[in-house]
């Protein structure tokens, strides 16, 4: 397979903004369209939970999310975008990896840690308020990773050590139970767009200075109206430098439009003026995909229609992989064990054989048989059953070496060659040996 997969996990807790478009949506379309990758995109609903337990808030978020994407130009067609919590192979194999985990390993996770420390400085009991669902959420990540054996997870660095363990559980597993997971490896975008927000600090739910990705028109425009500037009046030099809303415009304008408003701010450009150019320039790339938008959440049964679509994509594969999984750990049908049983038996009578009988003549004969029922020789006439018998065991114990001694009593079959005996032979004692 040359065709490299990239998987991505967006965990639905919230409403899209400003930051998620430009920092991840957005270039995350445009990879989906590289020839020679494949794309797995999933909202990661297993996850939200740990983060969130406000059940309509969840769905509304998945919601949100799904029309978000979809209305950015994803294309169910091209790429595999589906749900993880329709994906029931995921928390299955979520169980395996559990059992391949280190308690340690996890205890050494950022995000716990983080949360153990934040107990710590307030004098709390370290575990305080910690579930176990965040204590678990890297070996979930690993889940959804080597579910589709992922070569490459495009993250944030802050998610590095999520996928050096789902490598580690990769190589635990494959050491345990042979080699059936890819190890997975972050790609790491370097240069991801990370947006100001209202009030200049990064873009960020946690700060709550985020404009919504599809907030109205008009929203849209008194929020940005609302974005932090200095107090310099119209006509006086402006610094670009630090300035929110000349990198939120940066991130939407092309190279020459940005250039311009460079200019525009060294010649004092008056900051109601800046604020309506960038509006404008936002405006210009979103409302078209606001229109979709909009129709997605007013008609969610499309939404779910894509989603099931790229379910059925995701499990054609999931489901099959998990019955080989569940097969390499033991876990598996006892009757298929009777199948093993009767097919051990088959090959075992799949071995040469000897067969003795009686002529006409009244002597006593035997014939030894290949696997294959096919004749490799006669034995010459005895005059009593219990000489066959003895030449028989002095075969079937000797083997090849008895063969010198007893040629004389062997008629070899047409095309038989006495190598062709002595490996029958062999074969029978080797059969015997198990
Ligand atoms: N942990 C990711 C985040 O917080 C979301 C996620 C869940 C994910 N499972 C994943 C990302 C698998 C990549 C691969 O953003």
């Amino acid at each position: 397979m040359s065709t490299t997969r990239f998987l991505t996990g967006i965990t639905p807790s919230g409403t899209p903004h400003l930051g998620n478009y430009a920092g991840a949506i957005r270039p995350a379309v445009a990879a989906s369209r590289n020839p020679g990758m494949e794309s797995f995109y999933f909202l990661a609903d297993y996850h939200a939970l740990i983060k969130c337990q406000d059940p309509a808030r969840v769905h509304r978020s998945t919601l949100e999310i799904a029309a978000s994407w979809l209305a950015c130009g994803l294309d169910p067609e091209k790429v595999v975008f589906y749900r993880q919590s329709d994906v029931p192979e995921i928390p299955e194999l979520n169980w395996f990896l559990t059992c391949v985990t280190g308690k340690g390993v996890l205890n050494r996770a950022h995000a716990y840690k983080a949360s153990q420390d934040k107990n710590a400085e307030a004098g709390r009991d370290l575990d305080d308020g910690v579930t176990a669902g965040l204590f678990m959420y890297p070996v979930l990540m690993a889940a959804d990773i080597l579910m589709f054996n992922a070569h490459k997870v495009p993250v944030g660095r802050d998610q590095i050590q999520h996928i050096e363990m789902a490598r580690d559980m990769a190589s635990s597993f494959n050491h345990l139970y042979g080699e059936h997971f890819v190890l997975p490896e972050a790609a790491i975008e370097e240069n991801v767009a990370t947006l100001p927000g209202l009030d200049g600090r990064k873009m960020s739910k946690s700060y709550d200075n985020t404009i919504p990705l599809f907030a109205p028109r008009n929203e849209l425009k008194k929020l940005i109206n609302s974005i932090v500037t200095d107090s310099r009046a119209p006509g006086e030099p402006k610094d670009t430098e630090g300035s929110a809303l000349f990198q939120l415009y940066q991130a939407f304008a092309t190279p020459e439009a940005t250039q311009a408003m460079r200019q525009a701010f060294a010649n004092g450009i008056g900051w109601g003026e800046a604020k309506t150019m960038l509006f404008e320039c936002i405006d210009t790339e979103l409302a078209p995909k606001r229109a979709i938008y909009e129709d997605l959440m007013a008609h969610p049964a499309k939404v779910e229609a894509a989603l099931q679509i790229g379910a059925e994509r995701a499990r054609a594969l999931s489901r099959p992989f998990i019955t080989t999984l569940r097969a390499a750990v033991g876990l598996r049908s006892l009757a298929s064990q009777e199948n093993c049983n009767a097919k051990a038996k088959a090959a075992k009578a799949a071995v040469p054989s000897f067969k003795q009988y009686r002529e006409s003549d009244g002597k006593f004969y035997f014939k030894f048989m290949a696997a294959d029922g096919s004749l490799l020789l006669q034995s010459t006439g005895f005059e009593q059953p219990k000489q066959a018998g003895q030449t028989i065991a002095q075969l079937q114990q000797q083997g090849a070496t008895a063969l010198p001694t007893l040629a004389s009593l062997l008629n070899l079959a047409d095309g038989i060659h006495m190598e062709d005996v002595a490996h029958a032979l062999q074969a029978l004692q080797d059969a015997h040996k198990d």
